[in-house]
């Protein structure tokens, strides 16, 4: 089967089936193509309780996957490759956020969209990387606890310095493994580019860069502005999406560090097979499930944040 062919089931068993391909930004191209819905995760789980369509296959990591189904517990979710988890999500546990708690009883707990389910049950707001600083300076409280992205957390801190912040150690492997090195390098090779990073970098990448902000904020910053040159500091398929985007403009990766294996372990014939499995058997087993009671807990911190004017 060639990627063409492929690609022409895939669209002709998701229109017979009712299905909607959700896949994030940082998925392949020949990923993208077959989607009915891209960009970053709380963008895709808006996307698919919007979407009229039953069954939803996620085309990203685990989390993502139990995102859509908290807000869409009707629907049969499908994550695409089931094996294709985040390090980030993963790294904190129930029992370590607990001791956290306990360490820091004065402090609500704000979890980064990039938490597991159980997690969410544990947190009180939930924040993306477009809305943390906003959510963080609407909330009426002082003390927080920010979990689990220690780089994210401090950047929101030096934006919001009237708050305390109390972080804990753990990260985006790929973003953190980014140093101030790689940036010299960079921009020395590129030196008409501006730097767009993202806030899941060192504070001592971030304190460098021109413009920071999450996924989408890099790409429509990119795309908009009047600059021709751009240096990319998220994962590696934003300068190649952004390229195919403005091809008359020049996106060059900050590091070739910046490649996320996890999202790059689903391939098209992983999300064919998806197709295949959700159309003709739906079987149970591959599906993505939780108790009502985590539904219903798991979701309140997101609620916050949407109440808080978050998104
Ligand atoms: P955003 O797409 O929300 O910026 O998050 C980046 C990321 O690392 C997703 O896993
Ligand atoms: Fe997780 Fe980082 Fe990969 Fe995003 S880029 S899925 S935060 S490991």
């Amino acid at each position: 089967m060639t990627i063409a062919e492929a690609q022409e089931q895939i669209i002709r068993l998701k229109r017979e089936h009712g299905i909607c391909i959700l896949a994030h930004s940082y998925q392949a191209r020949e990923i993208i193509e077959v989607a009915d819905h891209t960009g970053d995760s709380y963008k895709l789980s808006v996307a698919a309780a919007g979407d009229e369509k039953s069954v939803a296959i996620m085309c990203g990591v685990r989390f993502m996957a139990e995102t859509v189904k908290l807000l869409s517990p009707e629907k049969t979710v499908y994550l695409a490759n089931a094996d294709a988890g985040c390090p980030m999500a993963d790294g904190l546990s129930a029992e370590r956020l607990r001791a956290a708690q306990a360490k820091y009883p004065g402090c609500v707990t704000v979890c980064y969209i990039n938490t597991t389910a159980e997690v969410k049950t544990l947190s009180d707001v939930c924040v993306t990387s477009s809305s943390a600083v906003k959510i963080i300076r609407a909330m009426p409280e002082t003390e927080i606890l920010f979990v689990p992205d220690c780089n994210l957390g401090a950047y929101v801190a030096a934006q919001v310095p009237e708050k305390t912040i109390r972080l804990i150690s753990g990260g985006c492997p790929i973003h953190a493994a980014v140093s101030a090195d790689d940036v010299a390098a960079a921009r020395r090779a590129h030196p008409e580019a501006l730097l767009l990073v993202h806030p899941e970098c060192v504070p001592d990448v971030t304190s460098r860069a021109d413009y920071v902000g999450s996924t989408s904020g890099i790409y429509d910053f990119a795309v908009s502005s009047e600059k021709k040159e751009f240096i990319i500091g998220t994962e590696i398929s934003i300068a190649e999406h952004l390229q195919y985007a403005r091809p008359d403009k020049k996106f060059y990766p900050l590091t070739k560090k910046l490649m996320c294996h996890n999202m790059k372990l689903t391939t098209l014939m992983d999300v064919y097979n998806c197709v295949l499995t959700a159309s003709c058997v739906r079987e149970a087993d591959k599906q993505i499930t939780m108790s009502p009671e985590t539904i219903m807990k798991a979701r309140r911190c997101i609620d916050e944040m949407i109440r808080l004017g978050g998104k």
